[in-house]
């Protein structure tokens, strides 16, 4: 006999998801993180999105807040990751003026390809410093908010039915495929990215008990970041924004595109739905994950 519908299938696909819920994000004006929380806003959540940069924060947020009519997302602009403190009053101005945190996405990241040689000590450290000092700083200034969340959202454990004002208490980390068999000139990002795993583990350990998940997205090659626009540049000198040589030749990228399990690049579409998923009722039994969201490009060159 068929089970009922809400013993098979949660009733989490529809409008208004995340009504009530607020996302805190950092690197929330890059391409991935802004597509992440629009998605997110869209459902119903509102948000408040950091960044390094203030005019394009701002803009960035306001561009957001038109996924759906009455959304409020604050962009926070001229907040560097590598300083909790300052952190730590982007949160208090979430609170303050959208009432809590339930999501963390920890997505400020830093990049660029560049051979050990090229590497001086302090663009290692720059880079770990980002991100996985990055990434701990925005746990630990969120953390007493998710908390919260967390236990006001917890399921019940004799029911096992889900709280009926839905989920809480969640984080993400943006994370990547290439330190699970080591990258040419990626070092200082495929060892921050290890770290980050190993940070969201632990997260989802320790505070599963409070109601917590703590899950990894990892994206594949993504259309319009700005590493694939490493591979993408086509007609000028052999150097990217800040003067240093690049290290694939300018035609790669269709080679590259062609050579994929899907033959094409990942969309921020794909990581906006996965973010979805793991956010919403249909993901509340997903912690200490890592979700890859490549088309199999990691398996590809890990057997290639
Ligand atoms: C070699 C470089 C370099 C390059 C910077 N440096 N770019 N070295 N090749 N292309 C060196 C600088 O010379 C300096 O070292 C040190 O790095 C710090 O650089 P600064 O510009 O002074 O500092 P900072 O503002 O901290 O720059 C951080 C950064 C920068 C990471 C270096 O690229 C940045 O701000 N990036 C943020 C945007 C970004 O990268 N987004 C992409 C995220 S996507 P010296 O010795 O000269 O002092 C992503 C996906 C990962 O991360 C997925 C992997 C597949």
């Amino acid at each position: 006999m068929p089970l009922p519908k809400n013993e098979y299938l949660s009733d989490s696909w529809k409008d208004g998801i995340f009504a009530n819920k607020v996302v805190f994000c950092t690197g929330g004006a890059g391409t991935i993180c802004s597509a992440q929380v629009r998605a997110l806003v869209h459902l119903g959540a509102n948000a408040c999105i950091i960044g390094r940069n203030v005019e394009k924060t701002e803009r960035v947020a306001q561009d957001i807040a038109t996924a759906r009519p009455g959304a409020k997302v604050i962009g926070i602009g001229s907040v560097d990751v590598r300083k909790l403190d300052a952190l730590q009053q982007a949160v208090e101005r979430c609170v303050k003026e959208l009432g809590a945190i339930d999501f963390v996405i920890a997505g400020a990241a830093g990049n660029f390809l560049a051979s050990i040689e090229q590497l001086s000590a302090n663009a290692f450290k720059s880079v770990m410093d980002i991100d996985v000092i990055g990434s701990y700083n925005t746990l630990k200034a969120t953390l007493p908010y998710l908390r919260e969340s967390g236990d006001k959202h917890k399921m019940d454990n004799k029911t096992m039915q889900p709280s009926p004002i839905g989920t809480g208490g969640r984080i993400i980390f943006v994370s990547a495929t290439i330190h699970y068999r080591g990258m040419p000139f990626q070092t200082h990002v495929s060892v921050a990215k290890a770290g980050i795993d190993a940070l969201s583990h632990s997260v989802a350990l320790e505070y599963g008990p409070r109601g917590i998940t703590s899950n990894i997205i990892a994206p594949g090659p993504i259309a319009q970041t700005e590493v694939s626009s490493e591979f993408s540049f086509k007609g000028s000198a052999n150097r990217n924004s800040k003067g240093f040589e690049r290290l694939l030749p300018s035609d790669a990228l269709e080679a590259y595109i062609k050579g994929q399990p899907l033959g094409r690049l990942g969309h921020v579409r794909d990581i906006a739905d996965a973010t979805v998923y793991l956010f919403s009722d249909t993901g509340s039994y997903v912690t200490g994950q890592t979700l890859v969201v490549d088309g199999a490009n990691w398996r590809m060159s890990a057997g290639g």
